[in-house]
């Protein structure tokens, strides 16, 4: 926990933020910004207003962001699908990009009752790729005092999927073997971590240069996907979590036990429309003729599993993977990286250095 001393440490200086929040939009920052759908190349870093926030909002001085795909397909506006998922249909609605941050509250909506000024604060933003950013009060959660800030800032997108993955939706039970494809990025480092962290036993799925860090974080047996086709295997699984690969509904079916549950988490290189959302689809279709259980689902982002995801981390059942790390104005680099596929866990754009608190 965040002491009481620290907080009046930097409540002390606040008075100096507040006094620039007055008159908000006359307060400027930077930030990574783009005005139209691409690569990385789009990206720009510039001096922009501060973001103003709703009643129930958040202002967060950010210390970190952190990267995930989501912000990659904010950034491409790919698969098209999600330009109508309100985002924007032409061009961003939101110019500042990134989602996963971390950082202390220095404004407070008047609905606002679980956050104060000073706390110390992680989850998903509305453009964390900036020195401030906003946040719905109930996509945030109070930053685990062992986590710095740029563990917390790459914690929650990923985190709060793996976890909704393994238990609500696949309800994992301990000793129940479970094939984790996509092991080494960001939802699967987390999803191997919390796995075992419910007793399960694991099989991650990831290219050669990553399974040392698929076995370091717990996992029980590992495949390499470039040389092992897994759903060609004998040994049949109780949960799968497809999280990246795209292998067809039948032939992971080969691999889960009869009464067994798949959830498809994601998987990138569908089609530019629908991202190949056709396998999830089939999925659902499948499902009620089946004694497997075949689905998917979209993460919520409330903030209940944003706690639930807090109290792993502090437990340390759970420990933030970052890949790499960035500077604010390096963000393009990091998003290319991602692109690439390069990226291990997770990639952390650092706002502010550890123990900096500007404003
Ligand atoms: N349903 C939801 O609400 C939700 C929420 C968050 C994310 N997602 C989706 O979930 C997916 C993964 O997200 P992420 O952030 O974890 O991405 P990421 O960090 O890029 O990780 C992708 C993972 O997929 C692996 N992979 C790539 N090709 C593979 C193959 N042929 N077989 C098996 N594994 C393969 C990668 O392994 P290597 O790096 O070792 O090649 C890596 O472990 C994305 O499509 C994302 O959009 C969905």
């Amino acid at each position: 926990m965040q002491t009481t001393r620290d907080k009046r440490n930097y409540l002390d200086r606040l008075p100096r933020v507040s006094a620039a929040l007055e008159p908000e939009s006359a307060s400027s920052m930077t930030a990574i910004v783009q005005d139209r759908y691409g690569s990385a190349d789009v990206l720009r870093f510039e001096t922009i207003d501060r973001p103003t926030i709703g009643e129930d909002e958040v202002l967060i001085e950010v210390h970190a962001a952190g990267v995930d795909r989501g912000t990659e397909h904010l950034m491409t506006g790919l698969p098209y699908l999600i330009r109508f998922a309100g985002y924007g249909v032409t061009r961003p609605k939101n110019r500042v990009l990134g989602f996963d941050v971390a950082g202390i509250v220095v404004g407070t909506g008047a609905q606002v009752t679980r956050f104060a000024l000073g706390d110390e604060v992680f989850g998903i933003a509305k453009g964390s790729f900036a020195e401030y950013a906003a946040a719905a009060a109930d996509k945030l959660a109070h930053k685990p005092a062992n986590l710095s800030f740029e563990q917390a800032a790459v914690a929650a997108v990923s985190g709060i999927t793996a976890l909704q993955a393994l238990t609500d939706i696949g309800n994992l039970q301990p000793g129940e073997r479970v094939l984790i494809l996509g092991a080494s990025g960001g939802v699967g480092t987390n999803a191997v971590q919390l796995a075992k962290a419910l007793g399960a036993e694991v099989t991650g799925v990831a290219s050669s240069a990553k399974l040392d860090l698929v076995r370091s974080l717990g996992a029980d047996h590992v495949i390499d996907y470039s040389r092992t086709n897994v759903t060609d295997g004998h040994l049949r699984y109780h949960l799968i979590l497809d999280i990246g690969g795209r292998n067809r509904v039948s032939h992971l079916r080969r691999v889960l036990t009869r009464a067994g549950t798949l959830v498809i988490v994601g998987g990138e290189n569908g089609n530019r429309f629908t991202g190949g959302v056709g396998r999830q689809i089939q999925a659902i279709a499948l499902s009620p003729l089946l004694r497997q259980r075949l689905t998917t689902f979209i993460s919520a982002e409330h903030h209940e599993f944003i706690d639930r995801l807090a109290d792993h981390l502090t437990a340390g059942r759970v420990v933030p993977v970052i890949g790499q790390r960035f500077g604010l104005k390096q963000a393009p680099q990091a998003m290319h990286q991602l692109a690439a596929g390069d990226a291990s866990g997770k990639t952390a754009i650092i706002v502010r250095p550890e123990g900096a608190r500007h404003s």
